[in-house]
C-alpha cells in the first residue's frame, strides 16, 4: 500500500495524491487542488505547525524523549544544566563542553542593577511574580539591544546563555520583592538549583546551604519541565520568533502563554482545588461536580497524553523523597484519593484523562516552602531552555512568518451609517 492519501475535489473531479511523510501530509499540496479552501483547525487539535528534532512525545504510550533520550533516564542520571545543553545543542556535552557551558551560565547569572532597583522594585508589593517575570524578561531586551542581530550565531548564543542564566535570578528577585526581603545576589560557587534556592531563601547567614535532597529534587523538576514539543507556550515562542523578534521579547511572549491556568498556571490551580476540596469526604462530591461540567480536575488531562504523563510518575516518586526531608504534605492523601477516584471513574477513563505534570508538582513546591504564586515561575525557569531551543530551530529552518488563514464568519459588505441615523 502506498504511503499516500488522495484528495478529490468532487466539484471538479480533480484529484491530488499526497505522500504521507513522517506521519504528516504536506498542506501546500492540497492548496494546489483547493485554492481558498482551508482545513479548519482553530486550536491545532489535528495540525502540525512545525517539524522538530528536539522533543518527541508518544501520547498514547506516555513516552517523552529529549533529543532521543528517555525522560526517565535524564531524570535519573542528568542535571538541568546538562539537559539545557542537550536541548540547545542537540547532543549531550563532553566533560570539556559541559565545563565550558557551566562556566558560561554561572558567570551570566547577574542582572543589571537598574533591572532590580529601577524596574523590579517599582512593582506593587503584591504583584504576581509571573507578571514581574514576564515584564522583566521583556525589559532585558532594552538592556541588550545587540540581541536583535539574531543572524549572528555567536550573538544569539550569548542571549541564550544570558536568558537561561538569569531566569532564576529574576524569579528569586520577584519573590524577594513580594515579601519585602532584600535581593540576594547569585553565588557563583553553587550549582544551578542550589544557587536559585540561595537567592530565594538566604537571610542573615553568611552563605545559604541548600538541603542536597531538596536541591536535587528541584533540579529533577527542572529537567522534567525543560521542554515538551509544540505546547501552547512553545507555539507562542515560535510564533513570535517567526517575526524575528529578539530572544528576550519572544521568551516574554512564551512566558505570558505559560501563565494561563490551562497551561503552566495549572500547578497553582491544583493546590487551590485541593484547598477547596479540603478533606477526603469532599473528594467524591467534587468529582461529581467536575462530571457535571461545573469544574475541571486541575492537573488532569492533556492534549497529547492519553495515558499517564511520564513526568507525573517521576514527580510523584520525587515527592516522597522531598517529604522525607520536609515532612509529608497534608494534601498528599487528598491528592492520592482524588487520583484514585478519577482513574476508576468512567467519565475520566472515557476521556482518557490522567494526572499530568502539574498534578503533584505543586505539592512538592509547597512542601519546599514556595508560595503558590511562585509555582508557574518555577515552570518558566527550566522551560526557558526548551523555548530557546525551538526559537533556534525555527531560525535554522528558515521558517516563514507564522500567518494562519481563517474562516470568515462576519458581516457581508455594508455601507457606513452616520450616527444620527443609527
Ligand atoms: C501543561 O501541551 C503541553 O504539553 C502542556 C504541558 C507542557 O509541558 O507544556 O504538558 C503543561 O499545560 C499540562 C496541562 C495543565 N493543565 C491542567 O491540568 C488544566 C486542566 N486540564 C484541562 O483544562 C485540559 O485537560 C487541557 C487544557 C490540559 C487539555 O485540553 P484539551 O486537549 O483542549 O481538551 P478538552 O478541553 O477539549 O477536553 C476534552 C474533554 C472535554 O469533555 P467533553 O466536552 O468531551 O465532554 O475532556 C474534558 C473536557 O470537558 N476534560 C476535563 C479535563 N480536561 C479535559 N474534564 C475535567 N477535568 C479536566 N482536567
Amino acid at each position: 500500500m502506498p504511503e499516500t492519501i488522495t484528495i478529490t475535489d468532487n466539484r471538479t473531479g480533480d484529484s491530488i495524491e499526497i505522500p504521507i511523510d513522517q506521519g504528516a501530509a504536506d498542506a501546500t499540496q492540497w492548496a494546489k487542488l483547493l485554492p481558498g479552501v482551508w482545513f479548519h483547525d482553530p486550536s491545532f487539535g489535528a495540525t502540525s505547525a512545525a517539524s522538530s528534532s528536539i522533543t518527541e512525545l508518544d501520547g498514547a504510550n506516555g513516552i517523552l524523549r529529549y533529543r532521543g533520550y528517555p525522560i526517565e533516564q535524564l531524570a535519573e542520571h542528568s542535571s538541568y544544566l546538562e539537559v539545557a545543553y542537550l536541548l540547545i545543542h542537540g547532543e549531550l556535552p563532553t566533560a570539556k563542553e559541559f565545563e565550558a557551558w557551566r562556566y558560561e551560565i554561572t558567570h551570566h547569572t547577574f542582572i543589571h542593577e537598574n533591572v532590580r532597583k529601577r524596574f523590579m522594585e517599582g512593582f506593587h508589593h503584591d504583584a504576581h511574580p509571573m507578571g514581574i517575570l514576564v515584564s522583566t524578561v521583556a525589559a532585558l531586551s532594552t538592556f541588550y539591544p545587540g540581541a536583535k542581530d539574531i543572524d549572528d550565531r555567536d550573538v544569539l548564543m550569548k542571549q541564550v546563555v544570558r536568558l537561561i542564566a538569569k531566569m532564576p535570578t529574576l524569579a528569586a528577585g520577584a519573590y524577594r520583592h513580594s515579601v519585602g526581603m532584600p535581593f540576594v545576589y547569585p553565588d557563583n560557587s553553587l550549582d544551578f538549583a542550589a544557587n536559585f534556592l540561595s537567592m530565594m531563601w538566604k537571610t542573615a547567614e553568611p552563605r545559604y546551604e541548600a538541603n542536597p535532597v531538596l536541591a536535587r529534587a528541584l533540579d529533577v523538576l527542572f529537567i522534567l519541565h525543560a521542554d515538551h514539543e509544540q505546547n501552547c507556550s512553545t507555539t507562542a515562542m515560535r510564533t513570535v520568533g517567526s517575526s524575528h523578534a529578539d530572544p528576550y521579547i519572544s521568551t516574554a511572549a512564551a512566558a505570558s502563554a505559560l501563565y494561563g491556568p490551562r497551561h503552566g498556571g495549572a500547578n497553582e490551580a491544583v493546590i487551590r482545588m485541593l484547598n477547596e476540596i479540603g478533606s477526603i469526604e469532599n473528594v467524591a462530591p467534587y468529582v461529581e461536580k467536575v462530571k457535571r461540567g461545573e469544574a475541571r480536575l486541575q492537573g488532569f488531562g492533556h492534549r497529547v497524553y492519553k495515558n499517564y504523563d511520564p513526568r507525573a510518575k517521576i514527580i510523584k516518586r520525587t515527592a516522597y523523597e522531598v517529604f522525607e526531608v520536609t515532612g509529608k504534605s497534608p494534601m498528599l492523601d487528598l491528592a492520592l484519593a482524588l487520583e484514585e477516584v478519577a482513574l476508576s471513574d468512567e467519565y475520566f477513563i472515557s476521556r482518557k484523562l490522567y494526572p499530568n505534570v502539574d498534578f503533584y508538582s505543586g505539592l512538592i513546591y509547597q512542601a519546599m516552602g514556595f508560595p503558590m504564586d511562585m509555582f508557574t515561575v518555577l515552570f518558566a525557569i527550566p522551560r526557558t531552555a526548551g523555548w530557546l531551543s525551538h526559537y533556534m530551530e525555527l531560525l535554522d529552518q528558515g521558517s516563514r512568518i507564522y500567518r494562519p488563514r481563517q474562516v470568515f464568519t462576519g458581516a457581508a459588505e455594508r455601507d457606513y451609517v452616520p450616527i444620527v441615523n443609527r
